[in-house]
């Protein structure tokens, strides 16, 4: 396929992220096409969770482009970024503990987007059963793995076109990470842009189309996930 700039769903150019004086992402670069699922594999520290929060705006790059669907968002507050359609899930799973499942659901409602069906708490129940089956429960009851659950579903409420997701199987049992991967292809069969940050290479191997490797805070290989050398990852992204 051309690389072109029509394909791109996502292109992010030349960031440079600081935390005060202390820079952490240095000219990063990289791409996420329509309907392509992308991972950025690092080890801890590398700058995954900074490169995400730069994309959303919620430490915005002192210097870069970011580009999504041909707007530029790089100064853009993180609400107007997810208005275009861009939902974020963050690592740390914050859901409301006292709401129902179906209320957390609602917080995350907005308005459909042209050409998609709109997302709806019944059509995200067949996607994720188990919260299907316990959505008059508080969030707080659920366990870890359907919290996870709980966020995307909450963040798919927003209609986006493309998700970014922080380690999203992180601390999950082996079990509920297959079904992860299972509810991520689906998501991707129904168009959806995923861009994910892992430190799991198996779960990445499974749903990813292509992979960064990000250390620290460069971006020091990109290939389509299966050749991906094992030697790179060893190297840049062991513990
Ligand atoms: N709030 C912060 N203030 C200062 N430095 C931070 C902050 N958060 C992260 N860092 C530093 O930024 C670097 C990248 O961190 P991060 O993006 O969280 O990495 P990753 O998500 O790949 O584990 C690390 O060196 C980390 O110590
Ligand atoms: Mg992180």
């Amino acid at each position: 396929m051309p690389d072109n700039n029509q394909q791109s769903m996502l292109r992010v150019e030349s960031l440079n992220t600081y935390y005060g004086k202390a820079q952490i992402l240095f000219d990063l670069q990289l791409k996420v096409h329509r309907a392509e699922m992308v991972v950025l594999l690092g080890r801890n520290g590398a700058g995954k969770t900074t490169t995400f929060k730069s994309i959303m705006g919620i430490l915005p790059p002192r210097r870069g482009r970011i580009t999504y669907k041909d707007v530029s968002i790089e100064k853009l507050p993180p609400f107007k970024t997810c208005a275009l359609g861009l939902g974020y899930v963050p690592e740390d799973r914050r859901i409301f503990s006292s709401l129902s499942i179906l209320e957390n659901l609602e917080v995350g409602r907005q308005s459909p987007r042209h050409g998609f069906e709109a997302w709806t708490p019944e059509r995200l129940f067949e996607l994720f059963p188990n919260l299907g089956e316990r959505r008059h429960q508080a969030g707080g009851t659920l366990s870890g793995g359907e919290q996870q659950m709980l966020t995307i579903a909450r963040t798919l409420m927003g209609n986006p076109e493309m998700i970014i997701l922080d380690e999203p199987s992180e601390g999950l049992a082996p079990v509920i990470v297959d079904q992860l991967a299972q509810t991520l292809l689906k998501l991707k069969k129904g168009g959806v842009s995923v861009l994910l940050a892992e430190q799991n290479l198996n779960f990445a191997r499974f749903v990813c189309d292509r992979a960064y490797i990000i250390y620290q805070g460069s971006i020091c290989h990109e290939s389509p996930i299966e050749s991906l050398p094992g030697e790179e990852y060893e190297k840049y992204c062991s513990i």
